[in-house]
């Protein structure tokens, strides 16, 4: 069965059907997934029932996977693989994490608009999620497309932000949730990075805003009015006509571009369990300096 894609948005998003993960996925499959990628930014796999094993196997075909932020740090508290994020609120005996425990506070960040390891010198390609256990209601994530608000900003902002680099940090994104999460020695380990404001698809050439909740302020220019630029242009990005909200099923499956979407998790009644496990496939290199890759 050859692979197809059914637009769920007018700017992005597309279902993809015709493919079984779990039953193998032929080199051609790869192929045309790599180009509805490209296209679409947003891939909904329906019904993929995966183990850890199998989610990385697949992800692995997209390119170098990343390791967790966790595992760079040392800290180890990660139950699963190195390169397996787990976003759950049950803990290695089944358990539900409570919403005040550290680690869900912490996984509040992710309820900010971002794009995944902006924070890294190498920002993440592709993010893969598997709805292993989802909630009842509410859970959703939700996606904006960054080439649509790109397209809708006037030619003036356009000329103003094209050669404009941003700074990312993690450790600014979650001071921002009002509590310090990492030791100074932590902070010193992912010290910030810079990226353009503006990247542009090597394979389409379409440009797309890159910003999120990493991006702290702009190189260059006074903090406040960095930071106000980035406000005004996070405002406009999110805005409801660029924005698909996924609805968890069971066994979904949603890959996703982070050059080119921003995503955030939403929030559910966290008495009910929500497990999800997420791949990451890393960018080609730094998208600043001499070796600047797009
Ligand atoms: C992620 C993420 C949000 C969610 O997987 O990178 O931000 O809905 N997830 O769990
Ligand atoms: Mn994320």
């Amino acid at each position: 069965m050859a692979v197809s894609f059914r637009t769920l948005h007018p700017h992005f998003v597309a279902e993809a059907s015709g493919i079984n993960i779990a039953a193998g996925v032929s080199d051609g499959d790869i192929e045309a997934l790599r180009d509805g990628f490209e296209t679409h930014s947003v891939l909904v796999f329906r019904d993929q029932v995966l183990d850890d094993e199998t989610q990385l196997a697949f992800s692995a075909r997209f390119g170098p996977l990343e390791t967790t932020l966790s595992g760079a740090l040392g800290k180890g508290a990660n139950k699963l693989s190195a390169s397996v994020s787990d976003l759950s609120n049950i803990d290695g005996d089944g358990e539900i994490i409570p919403a005040a425990d550290e680690r869900m506070v912490f996984m509040t960040g992710n309820r900010l608009w971002h794009t995944d390891s902006s924070f890294k010198p190498v920002p993440a390609l592709a993010s893969l999620l598997s709805g292993r256990e989802v909630p009842s209601a509410g859970g959703e994530t939700e996606f904006c497309c960054l080439r649509a608000a790109y397209d809708g900003l006037d030619a003036g902002m356009k000329a103003r932000i094209a050669d404009l680099i941003a700074e990312h940090s993690i450790v600014y994104s979650r001071r921002r949730l009002g509590r310090g999460f990492f030791s100074a020695e932590e902070a010193a380990r992912i010290p910030p990075v810079h990226h353009p404001v503006v990247r542009t698809n090597p394979v389409n050439g379409r440009p797309a805003l890159y910003l999120g909740a990493h991006a702290s302020h702009i190189v260059g220019l006074a903090e406040d009015e960095g930071r106000a630029l980035i406000d005004e242009l996070m405002a406009h990005a999110t805005r409801p006509e660029h924005v698909y909200s996924h609805q968890w099923r069971r066994h979904d499956l949603v890959m996703w571009d982070n050059r080119a979407v921003l995503h955030r998790g939403r929030p559910w009644d966290e008495r009910e369990p929500r497990v999800m496990h997420r791949t990451t496939v890393a960018g080609t290199g730094p998208t600043v300096g001499p070796d600047a890759s797009p």
